[in-house]
């Protein structure tokens, strides 16, 4: 690629909502660090959204810190990449005001995540919660992303960030570059150790359903030689064999061997012998991650250089894009 040719920009916000789940890293995660090659990558820790719900400020810092460090932790470089912390750039919520004035009332009121986090949060329907879509277009039209990874949770709030650039673009001349989404074809659909026809999920109810990346070896095992599998002795994937068959994904995953591969391994073991393998491999694979974790916790003034230049860097880019958005407005220049 040519020095003029630019790289395509994609763009991601990262809840500070805890660590990510083996199912989280199986899937978009373990993608991150490749993506670093074909695409500008702006990455960062959506510390604003995540104060729509209400939080203990001590707990909220350290799970922002932590966050961050495993962002860095899962594959993206601080150097190559711009990774920082949202509220350390005001550029998001200037942008927002701006945008909200070209967001109808009837937009926001038809997003369906608002819907469900208010009759969940029925005793604190804040503004913020209503008007975090607008947040969100802004985080991303203020660096004009080329394309956002998203899960399907987020697709209408994508969709409504496109019609606000569009909306914008049209009212004020070409400002906003008009995101995509994008749904990367690969990446494996992990599923709960415990009842395996439901998706594994951070915040399940039974701690053995679910595999964390910073969990330690012997969890690790643990939750391995509990899963559920069937009455059956085969391992083999195949219909109505959902515990084998995730256990099967999970081990191919983690070794890069296909399914078929896996079964001819292991064919003619129990299942009880197999389920160990699975966890030690899945030990190991997660290793790495688990190190440079703990290693980054134990460097914080590193940690804080690293989001300070990833601050300054996302301030820079996105100035360009609010400047010219306040020009097209009308405000007044003021330099
Ligand atoms: N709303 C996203 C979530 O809850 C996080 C997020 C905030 C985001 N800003 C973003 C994702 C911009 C992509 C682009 O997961």
């Amino acid at each position: 690629m040519s020095e003029t040719e630019r790289k395509k920009v994609i763009l991601s916000g990262i809840q500070p909502t805890g660590v990510f789940t083996l199912g989280n890293f199986m899937g978009p995660i373990r993608n991150w660090g490749p993506l670093q090659d074909e695409f500008d990558c702006i990455y960062f820790i959506a510390d604003q959204h995540a104060i729509t719900v209400r939080k203990e400020p001590a707990a909220f810092r350290k799970q922002t810190i932590e966050s961050y460090a495993l962002l860095l932790a899962c594959g993206i470089d601080p150097k190559r990449s711009i990774a920082f912390i949202q509220s350390h750039n005001p550029n998001h919520a200037q942008l927002s005001w701006v945008l909200g004035c070209v967001t109808q009332f009837g937009e926001l009121s038809r997003m369906t995540q608002f819907k469900d986090k208010a009759a969940k949060h029925a005793d604190d329907i804040n503004a913020g919660l209503f008007t975090y879509p607008v947040l969100m277009a802004a985080d991303i039209l203020t660096y004009n992303a080329d394309v956002v990874p998203i899960g399907d949770d987020q697709r209408q709030h994508l969709e409504l960030a496109r019609n606000i650039a569009v909306r914008f673009n049209q009212r004020y001349g070409d400002t906003f570059t008009v995101p995509e989404g994008y749904f990367p074809k690969v990446g494996a659909r992990i599923k709960s150790l415990q009842d395996p026809t439901k998706k594994m999920s951070k915040s399940d109810d039974n701690p053995n359903a679910t595999v964390f990346i910073l969990d330690d070896k012997d969890t690790i095992m643990r939750k391995f030689k509990r899963a559920v599998t069937d009455s059956d002795s085969e391992i083999r994937f195949a219909e109505g064999k959902d515990g084998i068959n995730n256990l099967l994904t999970i081990y191919s995953c983690a070794t890069g061997k296909t399914i078929e591969e896996a079964e001819k391994e292991f064919a003619g073991k129990g299942y009880g012998d197999f389920k160990l393998a699975v966890g030690e491999t899945v030990a190991d694979y997660l290793e790495p991650v688990r190190t440079e974790f703990a290693r980054l916790m134990e460097d914080k003034t590193y940690l804080k250089e690293c989001w300070t230049d990833g601050a300054q860097r996302a301030f820079r880019l996105s100035n360009k894009v609010l400047s010219k958005a306040y020009r097209k407005i009308g405000f007044v220049d003021y330099r």
